[in-house]
């Protein structure tokens, strides 16, 4: 028999060694969600940690449309969009995703991380730049690898050496890549400097606003149309529908030569099964809430201000957002594992984010808000918080 190393065996290693840190991840199973609570082993607890930031979810109309597109669709969608699983469904949702955006056209994907995948390996080719930000998430980074790009990350939010990087190789073709809002920090990019820097230097500017989208500009349009940038000088904008819009799956839009592309070259798109059309017909439905119900928006900014105030006074280690998230920065993994540990035991759901998630030794509590919550809610976190420090906890 070969002397080959069983990878099943080392893969046990490799998870025993990370059972011995404070860094293994565990499921938690819900058995029941209820507008901002949820119940898991047996008990009640109020959520700080879901991105359903307009509390759209569970709204009932959003429930009517799924059923009553799933009665006449059926479930699934059969097959992949160019077979035969684009439903009228979803072209009726990308129309409406491009007019609220402001772009050409939009494009489904079944999820954000797809959807990043497949738009960098459709745009560039092996040994072209990307240019991104160092706290970009995951499938951004994953993105730029699998097409084999030359990947440079910039500290994070700094133009300058974004501009640097650029320069560096100033004769291939060039994507600079940012979230528009930062999933694990809740601050917003430099967005109307990076588009002009992508201008000066002939470089494409891609901006994921999975987190933007719902909740910041007029009608929720998101972080780019919030900073007035025009599809000329974002020309590929990504986005979720399972945060704001409390949905599941992703688009990308911008021009119609940007969306020919990808459908004939985006393989994440091309060789997998287009989204349930009962989803989109669902998505529709909460796009015009998002757009329309200003309330939503109105109350999380009321519900960020109180819990802003409320942790300043408390002395609590806030990080620079305006936005639904809101994380506080413990530093230790085992020091945000212990707060998250005692506010659960107060019936609280704020999860610790540890290491690789985030930088080594900036572990925190990502605590969201929504517009499902109440001021009560929050007045009832910051008093959690507040006896976190009575117990001695480094928050
Ligand atoms: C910034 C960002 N982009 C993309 C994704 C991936 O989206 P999805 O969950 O639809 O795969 C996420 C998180 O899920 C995200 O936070």
């Amino acid at each position: 028999m070969a002397a080959r190393p069983d990878l099943l065996q080392r893969l046990a290693v490799q998870t025993d060694g990370r059972a011995q840190t404070q860094l293994y991840r565990r499921l938690r199973t819900v058995t029941r969600a209820e507008g901002p609570f949820v119940e898991s082993n047996g008990k009640r607890l109020l959520v700080f940690c879901s991105n359903d930031y307009l509390g759209l979810a569970q709204d009932p109309r959003l429930i009517a449309a799924w059923k009553q597109a799933a009665d006449s669709s059926g479930v699934g969608s059969g097959s992949a969009h160019l077979i035969c699983g684009h439903r009228r469904e979803h072209a009726e949702l990308e129309e409406v995703l491009a007019e609220w955006t402001g772009r050409e056209r939009a494009l489904l994907f079944s999820t954000g991380y797809m959807a990043n995948l497949g738009v960098m390996q459709a745009l560039l080719q092996r040994g072209e730049l990307c240019v991104q930000d160092k706290l970009n998430h995951a499938c951004l980074l994953d993105g730029a690898q699998l097409a084999g790009a030359v990947l440079k990350r910039y500290p994070h939010t700094d133009v300058e050496s974004a501009e640097r990087q650029l320069r560096s190789h100033d004769e291939t073709c060039a994507l600079l890549a940012t979230d528009g809002v930062f999933s694990m920090d809740g601050d917003i990019a430099p967005l109307r400097e990076l588009a002009a820097l992508c201008a000066r230097e002939n470089a494409t500017l891609m901006v994921d606003d999975a987190h933007g989208l719902g909740v910041l500009g007029d009608d929720g349009a998101g972080s780019v149309m919030e900073a007035g940038l025009s599809e000329r000088e974002v020309p590929v904008l990504m986005a979720t529908l399972g945060k704001a819009l409390g949905c599941s799956g992703a688009f990308v839009a911008g021009p119609t030569a940007l969306i020919e592309g990808l459908i004939q070259f985006a393989r994440t798109y091309i060789y997998t099964t287009a989204m349930p059309p009962a989803l989109a017909a669902a998505t529709r439905c909460a796009v015009t809430l998002a757009r329309t119900e200003n309330w939503r928006r109105e109350k999380l900014q009321v519900l960020i201000r109180r819990f802003r105030h409320g942790a300043e006074q408390l002395g609590l280690p806030l990080m620079p957002s305006r936005t639904a998230i809101q994380p506080l920065l413990l530093g230790d993994a085992q020091a945000a594992l212990d707060a998250s540990r005692i506010l659960e035991a107060q019936g609280l759901l704020a999860v610790a984010i540890r290491p690789p998630t985030v930088p080594q030794g900036q572990a925190r509590l990502r605590i969201t808000l929504s517009a499902a919550h109440e001021e009560a809610h929050i007045d009832r976190l910051l008093d959690a918080l507040a006896s976190l420090r009575l117990a001695g906890a480094p928050v």
